[in-house]
């Protein structure tokens, strides 16, 4: 006799949003894509991805930002769990549903953390049991942010984004961000910056060691003068209305305003959570963003919750 294996019918994985705390450009590659030099810091703004089986793939979001999320194909969701099965000769199919909370287009990876939630989530509906570095090479695959989400934490991308290794960080730092609703798309951006660099001579991306010591002894003032991202003067030129929200904020005591990623998002990093809630009354008050988000460090990435 044979013990029946009894094969999850829901799966429940969470998964943070990120901001770069340094993100320097490195030259244009021939393959399209920029060497960069980042750090990536996952913070407790999370998504919510629930798969369960069924005859065919699907994707349903609801949420912060639902109506500007794609449901078929072109959801980097969708893709995971389409490579994932093609890869691992997986017959079954699921649906994959969304909550969102994770601006969309905003510079904070939510695209490429509901990719990585996917992944964590069929591999557990599938029994696939795989390592580590077999889910890092197809998150890989589906975007150069993709891998940072499944490690979470705070952690230096090489590469294009795509090579991760946890940094030691300590403390936990508060954050305000300044969301737009017209987002900026990612590409655009790294044109738009490409356009400004040209006829310089761009060096290879390297991360501060300055940046790096700051985060060892959790010194939220050494992040705060550390930070820095290759990207946001090209962000600043395509959506110039960030130019005084960012000066409104820094005025107001931030330690640093600096776009996140490719932007549109804003990120506030405060010395405490009182400094978050008084500036973001003033920026309210002033009208410079279309919505507010509070948030903290976290040390997770995609995690599973439930498996029922
Ligand atoms: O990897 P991902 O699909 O998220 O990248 C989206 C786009 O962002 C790329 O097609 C490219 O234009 C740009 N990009 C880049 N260099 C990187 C990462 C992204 O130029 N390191």
């Amino acid at each position: 006799m044979t013990a029946e294996i009894a094969r999850a019918t829901r799966v429940v994985v969470r998964v943070p949003a990120k901001v770069n705390l340094e993100l320097r450009v490195g030259p244009l590659r021939d393959d399209g894509f920029h060497d960069l030099a980042t750090t990536f810091h996952a913070v407790d703004i999370f998504d919510e991805v629930t798969v369960t089986p069924d005859a065919e793939f699907s994707v349903s979001v609801t949420g912060v930002g639902e109506d500007k999320v794609p449901t078929d194909e072109a959801n980097l969701a969708y893709r995971a769990a389409a490579l994932l099965a093609e890869r691992f000769d997986v017959e079954e199919r699921c649906a994959i549903s969304i909550v969102k909370a994770i601006p969309v287009a905003g510079g904070m990876a939510g695209g490429s953390a509901d990719a990585a939630a996917t992944l964590v989530a069929c591999d557990t509906l599938w029994g696939l049991g795989l390592r580590r570095h077999e889910l890092e090479e197809i998150a890989a695959e589906l975007g150069s942010d993709v891998p940072f989400a499944l490690t979470g934490g705070t952690a230096l991308g090489t590469g294009r984004g795509e090579q991760i290794v946890p940094v030691l960080a300590t403390g936990t730092f508060e954050w305000l961000f300044a969301l737009t609703h017209e987002g900026l798309s990612t590409p655009s951006v790294y044109a738009e910056c490409d356009r400004l660099r040209e006829g310089e001579d761009v060096p290879e991306p390297q991360p501060s060691d300055g940046l790096l010591a700051s985060l060892r002894s959790g010194d939220v003032h050494g992040v705060a003068l550390a930070m820095h991202n290759d990207l946001e003067s090209a962000a600043l030129s395509l959506m110039p209305s960030l130019r005084p929200l960012m000066e409104m904020g820094l005025e107001m005591g931030a330690l640093c305003a600096l776009v996140s990623g490719s932007g549109p998002t804003v990120a506030f990093l405060l010395k405490d959570r009182q400094d978050a809630v008084a500036l973001r009354r003033v920026l309210e008050a002033g009208g410079l963003a279309d919505d507010f988000v509070h948030a903290s460090s976290t040390p997770h990435g995609a995690q599973v919750l439930v498996v029922d």
